[in-house]
């Protein structure tokens, strides 16, 4: 499973990097804003500043709603560094857009999914990463881990490359269960990466060995 961590800070991305597990970041307009990161010409310096923090994947999302706009920001996303991957949005024209980057050998995130036929039709048109948001359908009372269960099977079933991207991760639970169901990738803040790690039982046991250690020496 892959590990991507969702967000536009730089800190938290190095931080990440440096454990050693990190594949990948995906950003969106909101976490860019959340970084107080504006205007086109700043966010193009951060994806850059973002490639050259991690190793892998990093997902940069498209502004425009029309397909023109999408090829056109695409191109100029994909064009700073081959670790770009184009994230679009989940509208036909983001499909069309997805079938264009595709066919041309660029990587591309189909993001704002919420239902297997949207998935689906991302697949078809040869999305690289489909991101199903476990979390945002957490929050309305729905089943996200479910969405992603039925994701895995129609891609199995027709053996789709496309990527599931487990986004809108919040927590390590959900981290655990995305791994149990398949999921190829998950993103999520440092918070449900580092999270991980921690288990009282690791604590405690690892005081002892050092207690016990200095009781001989
Ligand atoms: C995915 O690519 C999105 O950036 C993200 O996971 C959305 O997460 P949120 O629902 O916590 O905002």
């Amino acid at each position: 499973m892959k590990f991507f961590i969702d967000t536009a800070n730089l800190e938290q991305i190095k931080e990440a990097q440096a454990l050693g597990i990190l594949d990948g970041v995906t950003t969106n307009p909101s976490l860019m804003a959340k970084e107080g990161i504006t205007g086109e010409e700043n966010i193009l310096q951060h994806y850059r500043a973002i490639c050259e923090s991690v190793d892998g994947d990093v997902s940069a999302e498209v502004i425009a709603t029309d397909y023109e706009g999408m090829v056109q920001q695409g191109e100029a996303l994909a064009a700073l560094n081959p670790q770009i991957v184009v994230k679009l949005p989940m509208i036909a024209a983001g499909i069309k857009a997805c079938k264009y980057f595709s066919d041309k050998g660029i990587k591309t995130n189909v993001t704002l999914v919420f239902s297997v036929g949207q998935a689906l039709l991302a697949a078809k048109a040869g999305a690289t990463y489909v991101s199903p948001f476990l979390g945002r359908l957490d929050d309305i009372s729905t089943d996200g881990l479910n969405l992603i269960e039925e994701i895995r099977l129609v891609y199995d079933n027709y053996d789709f490359g496309t990527q599931i991207l487990a986004a809108s991760v919040r927590h390590t639970m959900h981290v655990v269960n995305c791994a149990k169901i398949g999921a190829d990738v998950m993103t999520g803040p440092l918070s449900s990466i580092t999270g991980l790690l921690k288990h009282p039982l690791t604590d405690s046991g690892l005081a002892t060995f050092l207690a016990d250690y200095a009781k001989g020496n």
